[in-house]
């Protein structure tokens, strides 16, 4: 293999243009694709500014070279020097940035060889994705890659950027720390100079940033690694980024307003959109009742609209039964959809069991009358008013769901986002925030038969509602929101509890004794006795952010080394089976038998 010595780079492979003609150039980079005419031959070489179309011309550099030409392949690493010429009218490639010129080589040193890889590199790849994931370094190299982890950095920056501009400090909190309840599962640590204990590692850095605003700095920033043990989904990693945030003295109006202005400034200088403030604020109440969802996505209307008055009071014993019982009969209506296909409604069927409904009914309002399972129990007029009421026309569908306010929402919230899906509502191009505001405080966790905090147990309840935190701790609400971007949940954050009483009166409504809460959040409760000023704040997700900002449909292509959905990095093959010794010294002993 040849060296660089005596050859530095002049200039990158993407960056060259007709300015640039006759110019004398030295390139690096990889071969993208050769293509032999005998002779001749043309390879597009690439780095990580783009593509550039280089020529061996035996005529020109002489057989010696060319015949080491004739043994490049693709992804060899090359150094190249040559002469850079305007293309021909007729061999001009409007695709490609650089297609104006070429650049005829003088001189090549091959840097080094490379097995063919098992992709092709380049953008718009079919290829399974452990594949991709096992040679990462190969995905990676590919175009679209690039600008996605382009684009990440670019975005990380506006945000110090912008916090720098606005006095806030950067300060980093720990990795290992002390295991807290509440929240998902925590990825353990064991210490092995304390044997039998164990760190977590942070799901967020809530707690250690309110305790800087004990401290006193007042505004508090960082960009950073959050581990929560969870099941995986496109938009959840066991690791992620979060943009961290949190301020003192400050209001939920002026703290919205701030992140507003973060947000706009962000879309504008790292992908150029513009993005209109104030944003929409919507009450969590709403997001359920008119879209199923606490995370709405607004690109598309769709509305779910109750007709439990027209149903009610029928033979119809499925409507009758939920209504009985404090349930609700709610629709959505799919414009021109009459006609859909009986196999695509049972597949529809299946769809909203999924999402916990027991059925799906469904009003055909079809050119031959109308359709629907439900047709012997009511009158003509009834289904006439129900299109009155939901605006349906000839040649619309509604689909029907009765049950409980929560499930309801559910199953319908989702059939909606499919609907909008299949129906092609969905403009990939638009950019719909609004916040979520007024969350429950809590929300009733049936599997552990007990009231959970929503959001988190450092939330502050509206000042109204602590009255109820006992009595009736279903109708207390918090000062919570959320950021919502095309039905994806960006952000969340709240006001905070910053009085030592209150805190401990959240503690046991959440069913931890005094001894507990003072255990595991001792340090805090502690803290917050020395002065603690009104605070509060929120986290972004970055990766989230950016997968919306570069149009994937998930995070794992913004982040350089992610997991699979077991959880395991591909690539490296962790986690593995360690040493019986390493065991030892962390006084551990599992109870995996030992695989053979
Ligand atoms: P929360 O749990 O809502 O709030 O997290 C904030 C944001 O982080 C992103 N996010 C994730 N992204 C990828 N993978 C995950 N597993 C994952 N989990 C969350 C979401 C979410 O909106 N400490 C509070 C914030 C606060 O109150 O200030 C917190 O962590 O975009
Ligand atoms: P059944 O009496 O269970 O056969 O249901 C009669 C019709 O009502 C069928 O078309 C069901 O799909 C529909 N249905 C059943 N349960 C529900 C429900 N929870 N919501 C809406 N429709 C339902």
């Amino acid at each position: 293999m040849e060296t660089l010595q005596g050859m530095k780079r002049s200039h990158h492979c993407g960056e060259l243009r007709k300015g640039n003609i006759d110019q004398e150039v030295v390139l690096c980079g990889w071969v993208s694709r050769r293509r032999d005419h005998g002779g001749l031959i043309f390879v597009d070489m690439r780095d990580r500014s783009g593509l550039v179309q280089v020529v061996f011309d035996e005529a020109a550099m002489g057989e010696e070279s060319f015949h080491k030409a004739e043994s490049l392949r693709t992804e060899f690493v090359m150094g190249i020097r040559g002469k850079v010429r305007g293309r021909s009218e007729d061999t001009i490639n409007p695709n490609m940035e650089t297609g104006e010129i070429e650049v005829v080589v003088t001189e090549l040193r091959i840097l080094n060889k490379a097995k063919t890889p098992p992709f092709y590199i380049q953008d718009g790849i079919d290829v399974d994705e452990m594949v991709r994931m096992r040679y990462r370094y190969l995905d990676l190299r590919r175009p679209e890659m690039q600008k996605n982890l382009m684009l990440r950095h670019r975005v990380a920056k506006v945000m110090r950027d912008f916090f720098d501009a606005h006095d806030f400090l950067e300060i980093e909190t720990p990795m290992l720390c002390k295991s807290t309840p509440e929240g998902a599962r925590d990825f353990l640590v064991p210490s092995r100079l304390n044997p039998g204990e164990f760190y977590a590692l942070p799901q967020s850095p809530q707690i250690f940033k309110q305790i800087l605003q004990v401290a006193g700095f007042e505004k508090y920033f960082q960009i950073v690694r959050c581990f929560r043990d969870e099941d995986l989904r496109a938009d959840r990693q066991p690791e992620f980024t979060q943009l961290d945030i949190e301020m003192s003295f400050m209001d939920q109006e002026e703290i919205l307003a701030i992140m507003e202005d973060m947000i706009k400034e962000l879309f504008e200088k790292s992908i150029g959109a513009k993005v209109e403030t104030p944003f929409l604020r919507m009450t969590w109440d709403d997001a359920m009742d008119n879209y199923g969802s606490d995370k709405p996505d607004l690109r598309f209307d769709m509305k779910l609209m109750d007709i439990s008055e027209y149903v009610k009071g029928s033979n119809f014993k499925v409507f009758n039964a939920v209504l009985e019982h404090g349930g609700q009969v709610k629709c959505i209506k799919v414009d021109g959809y009459a006609n859909i296909p009986r196999r695509e409604l049972d597949g529809l069927v299946q769809f909203v069991q999924i999402y916990g409904a027991k059925g799906l009914a469904w009003i055909q309002y079809s050119e031959e009358g109308i359709k629907s399972p439900f047709k012997k129990f009511y009158s003509d007029e009834t289904f006439q008013k129900i299109a009155e009421a939901t605006g349906a026309k000839t040649g619309d569908l509604l689909l029907v769901v009765a049950d409980q306010r929560l499930v309801v929402a559910q199953a319908l919230g989702q059939l909606r986002l499919e609907m909008g899906r299949r129906r092609g509502l969905i403009d990939p191009d638009e950019l719909k925030f609004l916040w979520i505001v007024d969350f429950p405080m809590y929300e009733y966790s049936e599997e552990e038969k007990r009231w959970k905090a929503m959001h988190h147990p450092f939330t502050a309840p509206r000042d109204e509602d602590i009255q109820y935190l006992k009595t009736d701790p279903g109708r207390v609400k918090a000062n919570a929101y959320d950021m919502v971007l095309n039905g994806v949940e960006i952000g969340g954050g709240s006001l905070r509890i910053y009085n030592a009483d209150l805190q401990e009166q959240v503690f046991e409504s959440l069913g931890l004794t005094h001894e507990q809460a003072h255990e595991k959040f001792g340090f805090m409760m502690d803290a917050f006795q020395y002065g603690t000023p009104p605070h509060g704040g929120i986290a972004f997700g970055l990766d989230r952010l950016v997968m919306i900002m570069a149009k994937r449909g998930s995070i794992r292509d913004v982040i350089a080394f992610p997991k699979n959905q077991s959880a395991r990095d591909v690539m490296s093959d962790a986690p593995s089976p360690v040493e019986e010794k390493q065991l030892r010294e962390l006084s551990i002993r599992t109870a995996v038998a030992k695989k053979k």
